[in-house]
Parts: structure tokens; sequence; C-alpha cells
């Protein structure tokens, strides 16, 4: 069992902003990714259709029998997480509820922005997260439908990033009175340098690839699953669209090699 896996799912190239996490905290552990470029986005999409799709990863994760499964997708997580804790036989973690917390532990005036898809900010489940820790909390909901395709394009700074997200976030800086703000998209931290110069550096970026993989280190070391031999762990990466722009992102993004990058298909 604990030389098993750990599986990560995501609408797309994201969520390999959660795996180089992985990689760093757990060095020793085995990650399977599969990301489901074909059918990026998922934030725009209706949630039956998503809880169809990542059910469909999470199948295709399964039979490759992870021993804990990591949703690093936020919309995905807004709509299956509760699901998929119920059905799996393994642990299920998701990146809104690590990402909350991180921000209530930073937030000082207990204004808290969040930035997300579509999928993700009309669910409420960031403001029904937060909330829940505290009720005092005021939460600022900004969807960005603009940054996934820019992002997909590998356009990260420069004048057109720095232009949409100064226009997107518009109405976040004339609240004028968050202190926290939460990358509630696994394709967001990409844009963290650019979304830090427009919002000032009075406010406190939280982006929750760092407190999952704290997370996921956690659970497996409470629950006696954290891999304790020696080991290179062999990482599989996979992919639902075109490999070379996958494989592309994937060697710049990962800080280091993995064992095998493929592209698969979820019908066969
Ligand atoms: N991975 C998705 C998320 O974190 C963003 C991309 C998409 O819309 O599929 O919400």
């Amino acid at each position: 069992m604990v030389d098993q896996p750990i599986g990560v799912i995501d609408s797309g190239v994201g969520g390999l902003t959660v795996a180089r996490e992985l990689m760093r905290q757990l060095p020793r552990e085995e990650l399977i990714y599969l990301g489901d470029t074909l059918r990026c986005p998922y934030g725009p999409r209706p949630e039956q259709e998503v809880i169809q799709f990542t059910k469909e990863l999470v199948n295709f994760l399964m039979r490759k029998k992870i021993k804990m499964l990591v949703i690093a997708c936020n919309t995905a997580t807004a709509f299956t997480l509760e699901l998929l804790q119920k059905e799996l036989p393994i642990p299920v973690i998701g990146v809104i509820q690590p990402g909350a917390r991180a921000a209530i532990k930073s937030t000082q005036n207990l204004h808290i922005g969040v930035i997300g898809t579509e999928g993700t900010i009309n669910s409420q489940a960031y403001p029904y997260a937060l909330q829940n820790i505290n009720e005092e909390i005021h939460v600022n909901a900004l969807a960005c439908p603009r940054f996934v395709p820019m992002v997909e394009q590998g356009i990260l700074d420069g004048e057109e990033a720095y232009q949409v997200v100064s226009e997107t976030l518009i109405p976040m800086k004339e609240s004028n009175h968050i202190d926290t703000l939460i990358l509630g998209c696994t394709h967001y931290p990409l844009l963290r340098e650019v979304i830090q110069e427009v919002i000032g550096d009075k406010v406190t970026i939280i982006s929750s690839g760092e407190e999952t993989a704290r997370e996921v280190s956690t659970i497996l070391e409470y629950q006696q699953k954290l891999y304790n031999g020696d080991r290179k762990p062999e990482h599989k990466l996979y992919t639902t669209g075109k490999l070379a722009v996958f494989e592309n992102i994937a060697n710049t993004w990962l800080d280091q090699p993995v064992a095998e990058i493929a592209n698969i298909s979820l019908t066969v």
C-alpha cells in the first residue's frame, strides 16, 4: 500500500503547479498525474458535465491503484469533492479547503478576495469554506474567465498579461478592502507575479498548492501510508490532449524529469 502512487487530476496543465509542490514536499512519493487538456477548460461547463468528466479521470487513476486522490482543480473540487469522498475507498483531497485555511491564517482584517473560474465562483465553494471556519470573514469573489486561455497559450508575463490582469481585477482593486487574495484556480499561480504587481504588495497572495501538499502529507502520515523506503520515484504524467504541448509545459514547470509522459484516451 505505502508504495502505491498518489493520483493527481486536473482539467489540464494547471494542476502541475500542485504536482510540483507535492514533488517538493514529498520527494519519495510517486505521482500519477492526469490532465484533461482535450476538454479544458472545465470552468465554463455545467456542473453535471464537470462531474461526468471528473469521474472519468478518477476511473482511469483508480485502475492504476492509487493510494490517495488529489483533485488539483478548483472547478472539479467545487463540484465533486464531497461525492468522491463518499464514493472512493481512498482518501480524497481537493484544493479549496487547504486554500481557505491558509487564507484564514493570513488575513488580519478578515477581508479575503477569491479569484477563479466562473464555475468555481458561481458554486460559492470558497465563501462556504471560509465562512464555515469563521463566519465573520468578508469574501470578495471574482470570476476571471480570460486568465485560463491566456495561461494555456503560455502568456504568463509581459504587456498583454499585465493588461488582461489589470482590466479583470478592477472590481477587486476598487473595493480596496482585501488584505489576502486566494488564487482559486490552479492556472493562476503561473500569473502570480503579474497578479501581485496589479493588486499591490499589501495584499498577501495564497496559492493552494503548497497548503494542499502539506495536507496530503499530514493525511498520509496519519493513515500510515507515507512511503518509508528509499527510492527515486518514477512519476507518470498523462494527458488527453496534444502530447507535445503538454510535454513542453510539464518540462518547463516541473523541477525534475519524469519517467513517462503519454497521451491517453478515456473512451477506450
Ligand atoms: N483547473 C481549473 C481550476 O482550477 C482551471 C481551468 C479550467 O477552467 O478547467 O478551476
